[in-house]
């Protein structure tokens, strides 16, 4: 699924998301150096370079025709470069988001507004499922999650590589409500009336696409 950058912008008038240039490679550097974000990612090299940054910033260019729409979160007053934050699409109707912020810039509601603004934008896109996959014990990103209107879903053991070990890893996601009421009423036609479950797959057509995903 390709996915274009958004103009105008993503802004709220506190934060504005725009995609990532050569010019950041310095501020991504300093950033990704700090060991909390290499604690909590599982990407991120330990021991980042500009080169890190460099390569990193390339492939940004690239992901949009993919599906993987990743921004610089900046401060809309100062223009500074506050952090990351990219919508990578898993299917036509799920997708992950994944984040960080620089250290100066923590603490200040600023992953909030980013996280709302990307979530927002996703449902915009037609995703029906928004998932977040954090480090047991990330509190800082479970509140943020919390606040953006993710819930906890469980624990996935032996999910996900961090550096070649392998974690579990805690699955959060915001749903599309009408979406899911639709699944339910659907799954329901289904259970009472299986042939009518079968015979009228063209039902289908006359509900939104993302609707198919359920059937
Ligand atoms: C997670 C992260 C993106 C949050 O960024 P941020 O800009 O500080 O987030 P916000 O300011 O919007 O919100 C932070 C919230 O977490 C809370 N918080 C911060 N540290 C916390 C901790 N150790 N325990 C509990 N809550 C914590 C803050 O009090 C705030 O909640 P509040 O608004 O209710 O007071 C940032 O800490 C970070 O980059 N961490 C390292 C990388 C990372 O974890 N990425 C996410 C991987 S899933």
């Amino acid at each position: 699924m390709k996915v274009s950058p958004p103009a105008p912008p993503l802004s709220d008038g506190t934060v504005t998301l725009r995609p990532l240039t050569p010019g950041d490679v310095p501020e991504v550097t300093l950033a990704c150096r700090d060991p909390e974000i290499v604690r909590w990612t599982t990407q991120i090299p330990e021991d980042y370079t500009e080169e890190h940054a460099r390569v990193w910033i390339e492939s940004t260019s690239a992901g949009w025709a993919k599906g993987n729409a990743e921004f610089a979160i900046t401060e809309t007053q100062t223009s500074a470069l506050a952090g990351a934050i990219g919508l990578f699409a898993r299917e036509s109707w799920v997708a992950e988001i994944g984040y960080w912020m620089a250290a100066p810039f923590r603490n200040r509601g600023l992953a909030t507004r980013a996280l709302a603004l990307v979530s927002d934008w996703g449902d915009s896109l037609g995703f029906v499922r928004l998932q977040l996959m954090m480090l047991p014990g990330n509190e800082a990103s479970a509140r943020i999650a919390t606040k953006a209107g993710f819930n906890e879903e469980g624990l996935l053991r032996a999910y996900v590589k961090q550096r070649g070990s392998i974690k579990d890893v805690v699955m959060w996601s915001r749903v599309k409500q009408q979406c899911r009421e639709e699944a339910v009423v659907w799954a329901s036609v289904r259970q009472c009336h299986p042939a009518e479950g079968k015979a009228s797959r063209g039902i289908t057509k006359t509900l939104p696409s993302v609707f198919a995903a359920f059937t």
